[in-house]
């Protein structure tokens, strides 16, 4: 059995990366801290062992005998990048670059960089891996950064690849609402309507979850020589959508009437993607679209098996209070005792 080292396991993609990568036979060694809690991951096996650490001081004895890491632990979105600036690059990037030598060190054969389409920031034209970046927040350039050092580390014997990825919908057991899809779900299952940030004409491009987690996979198998020092953007051309008419197809798709209330100020921020790059080089396609995501969280929450008021699933809600509680415990405590 090969082990990959999945950092950020506990969370959103890396839940449910961690089940792909058994399902194909790997072994996982999940690292994380689990701001989100534990519970995301099954409990430990022959398949799966669970390190609760931070990758700015993880242990490089970690990495020993391992044949890949895919790097997942972040501040995971643009809104939680801007909590602390500071933070979100000695996570984001100096933490990641920090993992990919380490790995190097060790001799792992593969690094996988998940990174984000967001650091295209916002453009007229289709955008491929070769067309210029625009990071416009500290979470996309903190990703930028990242992907650079990452990248320049490959050679010969260590494999390094940088996965875009689109805007990830579905189901996970570490739940994010904040994300379009998952969120206008919820909206429809707890209001019967669902938000929508103005004016609904902006483009985005999406990908599944469990499509994203496949793509990483893919990374793990491909030759080495096809992907080694590549960047692939990860999604499908199909999938990119102006917000107004995904959101009808949402609203369809859980057989609701289309109903919505307007949030934010006109959003002018637009972009798509090509994903032709993925496809001609691996022959990679998705195989699931928004209805599907909305269906599945849609059913989850109606057999109660998701929480839509788990403050968890809103990632810089939860961030910000875990600063309070901290900051608040701390003031408490009296000599390391609280109660
Ligand atoms: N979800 C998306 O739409 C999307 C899109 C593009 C890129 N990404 C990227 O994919 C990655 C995973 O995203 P996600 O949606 O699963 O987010 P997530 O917030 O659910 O997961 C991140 C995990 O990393 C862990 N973590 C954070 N800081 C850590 C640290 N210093 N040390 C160890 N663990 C730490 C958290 O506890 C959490 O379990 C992130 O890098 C994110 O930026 C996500």
């Amino acid at each position: 059995m090969k082990t990959v080292v999945v950092t950020g396991a506990g969370g959103y993609i890396g839940s449910v990366l961690t089940d792909t990568l058994i399902e194909a036979g790997y072994r996982v060694l999940a690292v994380d801290r689990f701001f989100f809690g534990r519970e995301a991951l099954p409990p430990e096996s022959k398949s799966l062992e669970v390190v609760r650490t931070d990758i700015r001081w993880m242990d490089e004895a970690l990495l020993n005998d391992v044949f890949a890491v895919i790097d997942l632990a972040a501040l995971s979105n643009d809104p939680a990048g801007e909590l602390d600036e500071e933070k979100t690059w000695a996570v984001n990037h100096q933490g990641r670059a920090r993992v990919a030598r380490l790995a190097r060190n060790q001799g792992v054969q593969r690094y996988i960089l998940p990174s984000s389409c967001s650091i295209y920031g916002f453009h007229d034209d289709v955008l491929d891996e070769t067309s210029p970046v625009n990071p416009l927040t500290t979470y996309a350039k903190a990703n930028l950064a990242a992907e650079g050092d990452t990248l320049a580390l490959a050679s010969g014997d260590y494999c390094v690849v940088v996965l875009r990825q689109a805007t990830v919908y579905g189901l996970s057991r570490r739940m994010r609402f904040d994300l379009a899809i998952n969120g206008m779900t919820r909206g429809l299952f707890k209001n019967g309507s669902l938000p929508l940030l103005r004016d609904g004409l902006q483009w985005r491009p999406f990908v599944h979850v469990k499509d994203t987690c496949r793509a990483m996979l893919a990374m793990l198998e491909a030759p080495a020589d096809q992907v080694n020092g590549e960047i692939f953007n990860v999604g499908s051309d199909a999938q990119n959508y102006q917000v107004m008419p995904l959101a009808r197809s949402i609203a369809d798709a859980v057989g609701l009437p289309f109903e919505y209330e307007w949030y934010g100020s006109t959003d002018h921020r637009s972009y798509r993607i090509s994903f032709a790059k993925i496809e001609r080089v691996l022959g990679y396609r998705t195989n699931y679209d928004p209805t599907d995501g909305a269906r599945e969280v849609y059913e989850a929450l109606q057999s109660n098996q998701l929480d839509a008021d788990d403050p968890r699933t809103i990632t810089v809600d939860w961030y910000r209070s875990l600063i309070e509680m901290h900051d608040f415990l701390k003031e408490t405590e009296i000599e390391g005792v609280l109660l």
